[in-house]
C-alpha cells in the first residue's frame, strides 16, 4: 500500500530576536505574566520586507537536501499561511521560483494554525491517489511586521519562522498512516483579522484602526482548544487503528504552553512525550508544527519505526490531526 513518507524536513528563525524583557519596554506586559500565562520566553522576528516567502525557500531548500530531492523532481508545492507575500500571487510560486522546481504545480492554503495540517493532509491524498510523488508543504509566517504591538493581549503572543516537509510515495509500511480535519465558521470572530481582504478593504482612514488588529477570544478558544486537541487526536488514532499507547512523541501547535499541558493530561500523554518549543519561538501560526517536528527530529527525538502524533487547532475555527509511523 501507498503512504506518504516525510522524507525531510527543514526549519528557518530570521535573526531577531525579541525577548519578554524586550517587550516590556515596549507595551505594558511583564516576563512573569507572559511565562506564566503562555510558556512563552521570546520569539523571532522578521525584518523590514522580509516576507513568507524570505523564510520559507531557506527551510525548504533543507527539507529538500535533507530528503535528498532535487527541486527537479518535486512534483507539487503547497504553502500554508496567514501571512502571504501578496495576496496574488501565491506564496506558493515565489518559492518555486526560487527554488527552481519547474515542474511543480504550487498554491496556497490558509487555514490558520491548522494550515500546516490541511496542506500535509492535501499532500497526502496526492499521493495516495498516484497522481504526485514527491510533495514539498511549508508553513511559514511572517506576521510581526503588522502586529500592534501596544495591543498586550495579543502582541506577546506571535513570532516568526517557517517550517517545512518533504513527502515522497512509499510503499514500505513507513508515512502518514490517517490524518483528521475540522472546521467550524461559527467560530470566525473568536480569532480574526478583519481588514486587509474583499469584506473589508483597507482605507487611509481605518489603517491605524481597531479593524487592521488580530482581535482574540482568549479565553474561549482556550476552552476550547484542549478538547478540540483531544477530540483530532483520537479521531486520528482511531482511523490508523492505533491507540495513545503507541504514540512515541506528540508534536501539536504551539499556540500555549498551557493549553498544550491541558491537552497532553486530558490525552493521558507524560510531558516526556511531548514537543514543546514555545518557550524560544512562540505562536509561529501556520509554521508551528513543522517547525517543532524539524527541531524533534534534528534533536534525534523522532526515529525510525516510531509513532507520531501531530494535532493543532486556530483561527476559522479549524482543527486536526495527523499520525505518522517514521
Ligand atoms: O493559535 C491558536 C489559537 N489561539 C489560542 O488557542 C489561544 C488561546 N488562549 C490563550 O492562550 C489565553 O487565553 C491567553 C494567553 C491569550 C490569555 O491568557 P488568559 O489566562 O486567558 O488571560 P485573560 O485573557 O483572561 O486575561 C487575564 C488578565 C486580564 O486582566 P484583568 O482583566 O484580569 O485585570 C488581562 O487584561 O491578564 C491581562 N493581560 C495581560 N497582562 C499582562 C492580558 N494580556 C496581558 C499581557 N500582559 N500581555
Amino acid at each position: 500500500m501507498l503512504h506518504a513518507r516525510i522524507t525531510g524536513t527543514g526549519g528557518f528563525l530570521p535573526e531577531t530576536v525579541y525577548t519578554n524583557a524586550h517587550l516590556e519596554t515596549m507595551v505594558d506586559t511583564t516576563d512573569e505574566w507572559i511565562r506564566k500565562r503562555t510558556g512563552i520566553g521570546q520569539r523571532h522576528v522578521a525584518g523590514p520586507g522580509e516576507g513568507a516567502s524570505d523564510l520559507a525557500i531557506p527551510a525548504a531548500e533543507e527539507a529538500l537536501g535533507n530528503a535528498g530531492v532535487a527541486p527537479a523532481d518535486v512534483d507539487l508545492i503547497i504553502c500554508c499561511t496567514t501571512t502571504p507575500d501578496y495576496l496574488f500571487p501565491a506564496t506558493a510560486c515565489i518559492i518555486q521560483d526560487a527554488l527552481g522546481a519547474r515542474k511543480a504545480a504550487a498554491y496556497d492554503v490558509n487555514a490558520a494554525c491548522s494550515g500546516f495540517l490541511y496542506g500535509l493532509t492535501s499532500a497526502n491524498a496526492f499521493i495516495v491517489s498516484g497522481m504526485y510523488r514527491t510533495v514539498l508543504v511549508t508553513g511559514t509566517e511572517s506576521a510581526t511586521n503588522r502586529l500592534n504591538w501596544q495591543k498586550r493581549d495579543t502582541s506577546v503572543l506571535f513570532g516568526d519562522g517557517a517550517g517545512a516537509v518533504v513527502l515522497e510515495a512509499d510503499d514500505s509500511g513507513r508515512g502518514i498512516l490517517s490524518t483528521y480535519l475540522g472546521a467550524d465558521g461559527s467560530g470566525a470572530d473568536l480569532l480574526i483579522r478583519p481588514a486587509g481582504g474583499s469584506k473589508v478593504l483597507i482605507t487611509k482612514d481605518n489603517l491605524d484602526g481597531p479593524e487592521c488588529d488580530v482581535h482574540m477570544k482568549g479565553a474561549e478558544l482556550f476552552k476550547r482548544a484542549a478538547v478540540l486537541f483531544e477530540e483530532a487526536a483520537q479521531k486520528a488514532l482511531e482511523r490508523a487503528g492505533l491507540s495513545l499507547e503507541d504514540v512515541d512523541l506528540f508534536v501539536p501547535h504551539q499556540a500555549n504552553a498551557r493549553i498544550i499541558g491541558a491537552a497532553a493530561k486530558r490525552l493521558g500523554l507524560p510531558e516526556d512525550k511531548v514537543m514543546l518549543n514555545i518557550e524560544r519561538v512562540a505562536n509561529t501560526t501556520a509554521a508551528s508544527i513543522p517547525l517543532a517536528l524539524h527541531e524533534a527530529v534534528s534533536e534525534g527525538r523522532i526515529r525510525e519505526g516510531n509513532t507520531v502524533l501531530l494535532a493543532s487547532f486556530g483561527s476559522g475555527l479549524t482543527w486536526g490531526a495527523a499520525v505518522i509511523r517514521w
